[in-house]
């Protein structure tokens, strides 16, 4: 398993091209299960999860072809037909993403075996949600032998209300609702610009969808879709990242292929402690990270409030602030993992069940840690980036599953950090 070593203090300087949005690839990826034409995606980050996705069209029969281009890959997909419906045990349990291949089979197909996801290192993460719209919408849903089996003779569009606002479940049920008979209203659906984003490939496969982006998206079906061509949107999270990552360091970055409008909340919160973030040209943000950060709390909520795929992030750069900032995760049950490594590395922090309080500014020392999750795995490197001395981050599997090549972007502005391979 790889591993990250990090030498800290060396304060970020120069220029970061942000890659395309992994949560807006995947799902447009399993878009292209919707229709017998060529779709050609482009911006495509270069990330493992994009791997998996690609290993489930195999499994499902579904050529895919990747070529590498200036920004991003260029990844183009034909489902001509379908050898067979079944999302593997194997690989949802590698990413839990692979269900959004549900309602694209089922409403195209008509047939569906896709493995229940089981736990998550963040929280309990049902797809009830999903299953219930489904239903709605005329599929039978059996559990078997820990597979949801759906099948439908046709999809009729209906009214469906989301008791929990989720974005892969707001995204699987517009891409059933696309094919299906007549009109579906989904309400309390998720705002993310990835499902917007998703929403416009639809439509440039001839969906009819009005109003993504809002609580309320209208879907009226049509009998069939056809090609197109997309470019994926600039992934706000890997940004915020990096943000942060010119906060903790007290550096300076530009940031190029940005969308400025889809990080509204996080450079709100990141301006109150301190940090000066100005957009540049078209598509770009300078941030200049201040001598001394601010503590402010933190509440994350769903789009377009503070995303929970930034709290772990803000944790780090918590610890390097001024006075003390609740943290407060809404959003998952367990999302705090990071904060047991970031006390062994010198932070000051009490987690008490969804709230979690920093204390700083104190001084971050270099350790061995371990990565848990995505997320969580690059606070430790930002918690790295800042610490003296040198930190050996574990498991760094977690990280390439949606930050791509991390290493070498910071390493291109400045910072000391090795990739050590291990066979
Ligand atoms: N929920 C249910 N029932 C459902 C679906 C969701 O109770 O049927 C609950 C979840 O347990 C959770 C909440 O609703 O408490 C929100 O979960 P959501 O379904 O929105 O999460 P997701 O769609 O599984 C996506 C991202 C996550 C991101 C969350 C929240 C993708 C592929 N994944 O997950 O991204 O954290 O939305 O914004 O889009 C990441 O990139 O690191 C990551 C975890």
């Amino acid at each position: 398993m790889d591993k990250f070593l990090i030498q800290g203090g060396k304060p970020l300087e120069g220029r970061v091209t942000i890659s395309g949005a992994k949560n807006a690839a995947l799902p447009a990826m399993a878009a292209s299960l919707l229709t017998d034409q060529r779709i050609v995606l482009r911006n495509v980050p270069r990330v493992r999860d994009i791997g998996t996705m690609r290993s489930l069209l195999d499994e499902l029969g579904v050529d895919s072809a990747v070529k590498h281009e200036e920004h991003g890959n260029r990844v183009e997909i034909r489902a001509r037909k379908l050898i067979n419906p079944v999302a593997p045990y194997e690989l949802v349990k590698q990413m839990r993403a692979s269900v959004l291949v549900l309602g694209p089979l089922v409403a195209r197909f008509g047939h569906a075996r896709v493995s229940l996801p089981g736990g998550c290192a963040i929280g309990a993460r049902p797809i009830n949600l999903h299953l219930k719209g489904l239903e709605r919408f005329g599929a039978s849903i059996r559990i078997d032998h820990g597979y949801v089996e759906a099948r439908a003779d046709g999809l009729n569009g209906a009214p469906f209300t989301f008791d929990t606002i989720s974005v892969t479940g707001t995204e699987n049920l517009m891409m059933a609702a696309v094919l299906a008979e007549g009109e579906t209203i989904l309400e309390n659906a998720a705002r993310e610009p990835e499902v917007e984003d998703l929403a416009n490939l639809l439509n440039k496969m001839g969906a009819k969808i009005e109003g993504a982006g809002s609580d309320r998206i209208r879907i009226q079906g049509v009998s069939k879709l056809h090609e197109a061509q997309h470019v994926i949107i600039p992934d706000r999270i890997e940004a915020g990242t990096f943000l942060a990552a010119a906060g903790i360091t007290r550096g300076h970055l530009k940031l190029d292929h940005v969308e400025p409008a889809h990080l509204t909340a996080i450079i709100a919160k990141l301006a109150e402690t301190g940090l000066k973030v100005t957009p540049g040209d078209a598509g770009e943000l300078e941030v200049y990270g201040p001598d001394s950060l601010r503590s402010a709390d933190v509440i994350t909520h769903e789009y377009p409030g503070f995303a929970t795929d930034m709290q772990a992030q803000y944790m780090a750069l918590m610890t390097q602030a001024q006075g003390s900032a609740v943290i407060t995760e809404t959003i998952f049950e367990n999302r705090f993992l990071h904060a047991l490594e970031l006390l062994r590395m010198g932070a000051d922090i009490t987690v008490d069940g969804r709230r979690a309080v920093v204390r700083g500014p104190t001084p971050l020392s270099g350790a061995m840690v371990q990565a848990s999750d995505l997320r969580a795995s690059a606070s430790l490197v930002l918690a790295g980036l800042s610490a003296e001395g040198e930190t050996l981050i574990d498991r760094v599997y977690h990280i390439d599953r949606g930050y791509e090549r991390i290493e070498e972007k910071l390493r291109h502005v400045g910072a000391s950090i090795r990739r050590i391979s291990e066979t």
